[in-house]
């Protein structure tokens, strides 16, 4: 996101536009959590995860008060166009207000889900899914050496690509995903694994139905022959300097929101 932000500023004010930064996402935008950013202030930042501008979850944004309030901001910082960088939620919250008043918005596509339409990859989800790998590599050592069955719980909440992808890129023996239908867990231990074989990896995404520590109670009662352990990968896959791919992606993303504004 720090590489998207930056790219943002510099573009814009380079073909001489101002450029105000927005603390916490929609709550600063109801808040009135705002600052004028000059070149500097994205200084050094491309390397860093998380985002120096802050981002919050706004319950209040949510509602058609909230959005009134958050466009009482924009009316009196003179602002005549946002770009607005992040997942589902963003753009859920962007489309709201875009419909209700009158105000140009450019989406930026960032989130380790990579569950956004128009885009191949959002930003975060290449860096996220090299940390899945790195960490499957290493469990893959107690796996093979302890003859175990792992569980490895991996982000996405109702989507499927980290535990997808990260399954191929690390050689798992499976990915347990929320798009697929029926019971997946039989089918795998039914069906999907040579007899012969007695370490085993599988990429659960987090949820509901799919989580890790259910497969896992389910193997004990169902498959008791299996030494099975259960790693949850959690916020470790949110954070850590970008991936390569995901700086220059999001520079790009920041370069043309400022000329899709111009369109
Ligand atoms: O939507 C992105 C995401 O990283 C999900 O994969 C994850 O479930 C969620 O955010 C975690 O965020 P929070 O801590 O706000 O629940």
């Amino acid at each position: 996101m720090n590489a998207a932000i930056r790219a943002v500023t510099r573009i814009a004010i380079s073909n001489g536009l101002k450029v105000k930064a927005i603390y916490h996402g929609y709550k600063g935008l109801i808040n009135g959590s705002i600052k004028e950013f000059q070149t500097q202030d994205v200084s050094n930042i491309i390397q860093q995860g998380g985002t120096i501008i802050k981002t919050a979850r706004s319950a209040e944004f949510r509602t058609v008060e909230g959005r009134k309030k958050a466009y009482e901001t924009i009316k009196k910082e003179e602002i005549d166009a946002l770009v607005v960088i992040g997942g589902d939620g963003t753009f859920t919250g962007a489309n709201a207000l875009g419909k209700e008043y009158d105000i140009p918005i450019v989406g930026v596509p960032a989130t380790i889900d990579n569950d956004l339409v128009g885009t191949d990859h959002t930003i975060g989800y290449d860096t996220a899914l090299n940390t899945i790998v790195q960490a499957v590599d290493k469990i893959r050592d107690t796996a093979n050496s302890h003859d175990r069955l792992f569980f490895v719980e991996v982000m996405g909440r109702t989507s499927g690509f980290l535990a997808l992808n990260g399954a191929i890129a690390s050689g798992a023996e499976a990915a347990i995903i929320p798009e697929e239908e029926g019971d997946q867990l039989k089918r795998i231990m039914e069906e999907g694994f040579r007899k012969s074989k007695n370490s085993s990896i599988i990429l659960v995404t987090e949820g509901e139905n799919t989580n890790a520590m259910k497969m896992e109670a389910r193997v004990k009662n169902e498959y008791p022959q299996y030494d099975v352990h259960v790693n949850i990968l959690g916020y470790i896959q949110r954070g850590g300097s970008p991936s390569a791919l995901d700086r220059i992606m999001a520079s790009r993303f920041g370069a043309e929101a400022h000329f899709q504004r111009c369109l």
